[in-house]
């Protein structure tokens, strides 16, 4: 594998789709000390300042049934969240799709983008963002109240480098499990992790909102709510709001 180290990126996810197109195979990670304009879901900005948080992306090449790619955004919100538990001892939960929270406070995103060409998925590049040793009065304060990180939940400073290793075992192992057909452990712990599950949430999309009860995750990671009516509608993306 290619670990490639910057002290600074404009973000990870740019210099991860440039390296992809130059034909840098799967599994090289892009990690950066800091970001000047990390990017987030939906437009929004990522805020990485420098030795403070965790910025890399990983390129993948997967091979895989077009319907089981999203899969990779669940395994991924899996893996974060269990970096979170298993290396620092902090409850994370997993907010569908792949917001990651402690005690309801985000300290966690993943931005998979995935680039085609004619025969489909060239190769996707999975962005994760994690802050860890941030302390609170430093975020910007639109972010202040919604935002976590390890340190601010914990006190205790930790070694970005240990966490990140610890991230890169997760992944890979749930990747790995993924491509040799086996998902239902990585599924399972997702929903045991996600906070959606039973809530009756708001779901915001491009082409409108919608409000219902989150029944389940399906198994391609995709969330069946149920509206007023009855009817349980499969959402493939899309922002929720728990009510
Ligand atoms: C979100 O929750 O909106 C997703 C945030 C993803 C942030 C990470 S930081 C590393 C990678 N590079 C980027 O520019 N964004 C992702």
């Amino acid at each position: 594998t290619d670990y490639l180290y910057y002290q600074e990126l404009d973000s990870t996810n740019n210099r991860a789709r440039v390296l992809a197109s130059e034909g840098y195979p799967e599994g090289t990670v892009v990690v950066a000390d800091m970001q000047t304009a990390g990017r987030g879901r939906r437009g929004r900005s990522w805020y990485s300042p420098s030795n403070q948080g965790i910025y890399m992306s990983v390129i993948l090449r997967p091979v895989l049934p077009l319907k089981e790619i999203s899969r990779i955004s669940l395994l991924t919100a899996v893996a974060v969240a269990e970096t979170f538990e298993e290396e620092l001892n902090l409850p994370a939960r997993i907010k569908w799709p792949n917001d990651i929270l402690i005690n309801d406070k985000k300290v966690a995103g993943i931005l998979s983008e995935a680039v085609t060409d004619m025969d489909g998925i060239e190769y996707i590049v999975v962005g994760i963002g994690m802050n860890i040793n941030n302390q609170l009065q430093e975020f910007p304060g639109d972010f202040r109240t919604a935002a976590t990180s390890a340190r601010a939940e914990d006190a205790r400073p930790v070694s970005r480098v240990k966490v990140l290793q610890g991230l890169l075992a997760r992944l890979e192992s749930h990747y790995l499990d993924l491509l040799a057909g086996s998902f239902e452990g990585t599924l399972k712990k997702g929903k045991s992790l996600s906070v959606a599950i039973g809530q009756v949430l708001r779901l915001d999309t491009i082409n409108g909102f919608l409000v219902g009860k989150a029944i389940d995750i399906d198994e391609n990671g995709f969330l069946l709510l149920r509206d007023q009516s009855g009817i349980v509608h499969t959402i493939i993306s899309g922002e929720i709001t728990i009510l």
